[in-house]
């Protein structure tokens, strides 16, 4: 297999202020000092480990997430950076993004970062509403998150991208599309508009607040969207929107089932080798594990029989036609193996297809999980 699918970089950093009551991601409340330098040296240690995974490939996007990458301090970012160029093939047009929380952002730190390489930010806003965000367990208010999106404009990145969300608890339909005028207003280049989802084991999970019905759900979604594209916003994902040529770059590999290793705490990777095999490594998920020079969790071959339910679960995401010759390009199967399945979603109405593309119709949507549980291994 000659054409491998492009290559990404995902590096995890652990720690927060405090846990959000809504957050089931790897992330720890901060107990003390960020062990910035020997946490680096591990990251660079972790990545070295999977190199041999890579077939020396060029690294096309990389994305610091967390947790809270912003309290990692810019010298160790400026290392983690300056280390992962030496020892991999990094674009020198790549996407390198970092995730940034409103309340741990100072201007001087931010130059550093963009002097060691960052030229996307991701900025963790969630709603502009204070008591909102005290509902949510933020450590920022709303003029902390708008001066941070000031200081990405103001830097001349190469994009920024503010998270909020919505479905919020006693949230109305009026506050829900404020937070998204406000938003608008800073011109980001990038939105993503989660729904509040209540996690298992999670703060929320064990006292559920009182969120919006259905209904009001529906009407937040439909209103919100519209006035997201009259501001030129695209949708391009079930949460992202974009302005032309503003899509995350870093996102849309994981989306069209690209290869991507991931380092620290509890990253997940998925590599795909010259012989066709893909493989999936897991990270020690506590940052005292990891520490401990344990990094690799699990790691395994995905079998083919999985292939088919990966891809599409992934591709599908994306609301983009899929060229059909990528899941030949992405999977190493060829397209007579999922002949069956793709004529049984034609035939419900699910897909479309052109001698190029398959495209979900708004039946297969909607019936989402039916479409994608045609491709399930038996
Ligand atoms: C990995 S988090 C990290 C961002 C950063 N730590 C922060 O919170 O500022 C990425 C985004 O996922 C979204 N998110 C997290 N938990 C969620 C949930 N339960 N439902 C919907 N969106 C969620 C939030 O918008 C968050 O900014
Ligand atoms: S700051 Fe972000 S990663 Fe940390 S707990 Fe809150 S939502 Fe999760």
């Amino acid at each position: 297999m000659a054409n491998l699918p492009p290559l990404s970089l995902y590096i995890h950093i652990p720690w927060c202020i405090q846990k959000c009551p809504y957050c089931d991601f790897n992330s720890h409340a901060l107990k003390g000092e960020v062990p910035h330098e020997e946490y680096v040296q591990h990251l660079l240690a972790d990545l070295e480990k999977d190199l041999p995974l890579t077939s020396g490939r060029e690294v096309s996007t990389l994305f610091i997430g967390g947790g809270t990458p912003s309290l990692l301090s810019s010298e160790a970012m400026a290392h983690l950076l300056d280390g992962v160029r030496a020892r991999l093939p990094l674009s020198p047009t790549a996407e390198i993004t970092m995730e940034a929380n409103p309340g741990a952002v100072e201007a001087e730190r931010f130059s550093g970062y963009q002097r060691a390489g960052i030229n996307r930010i991701s900025i963790g806003v969630q709603s502009f509403s204070p008591q909102k965000l005290a509902r949510l367990g933020r450590i920022h208010d709303d003029e902390e998150a708008k001066r941070a999106a000031m200081l990405a404009t103001e830097l001349h990145l190469r994009s920024f991208n503010l998270d909020l969300m919505h479905g919020l608890p006693d949230q109305s339909l009026d506050e829900a599309l404020d937070d998204l005028r406000q938003a608008i207003a800073l011109d980001p280049p990038h939105l993503s508009w989660y729904q509040l989802t209540i996690e298992p084991n999670t703060l929320f999970a064990s006292r559920p607040p009182r969120l919006p019905d259905d209904d009001a759900l529906w009407d937040i979604f439909e209103q919100g969207h519209q006035l997201l594209s009259s501001a030129g916003y695209q949708r391009y994902e079930t949460s992202a929107y974009a302005k032309p040529g503003y899509r995350c770059q870093h996102n849309l590999n994981y989306w069209r089932f690209g290869d991507y290793l991931g380092i620290g705490c509890g990253a997940h990777g998925k590599l795909t080798q010259h012989d066709g095999r893909i493989i999936r490594t897991v990270k020690t998920r506590h940052p005292r594990g990891f520490m401990s020079g344990n990094y690799l969790d699990k790691q395994y071959d995905v079998i083919d029989a999985d292939k088919p339910f990966e891809f599409f679960m992934n591709r599908l995401r994306l609301l983009e036609a899929a060229p059909r010759e990528e899941f030949n390009r992405y999977t190493g199967l060829s397209e007579a193996v999922i002949r069956p399945q793709i004529d049984d979603a034609l035939k419900q109405g699910y897909l479309s297809e052109t001698p190029t593309h398959w495209q979900t119709t708004e039946k297969g949507t909607l019936f989402l999980n039916s479409l994608l549980e045609l491709f399930l291994a038996e």
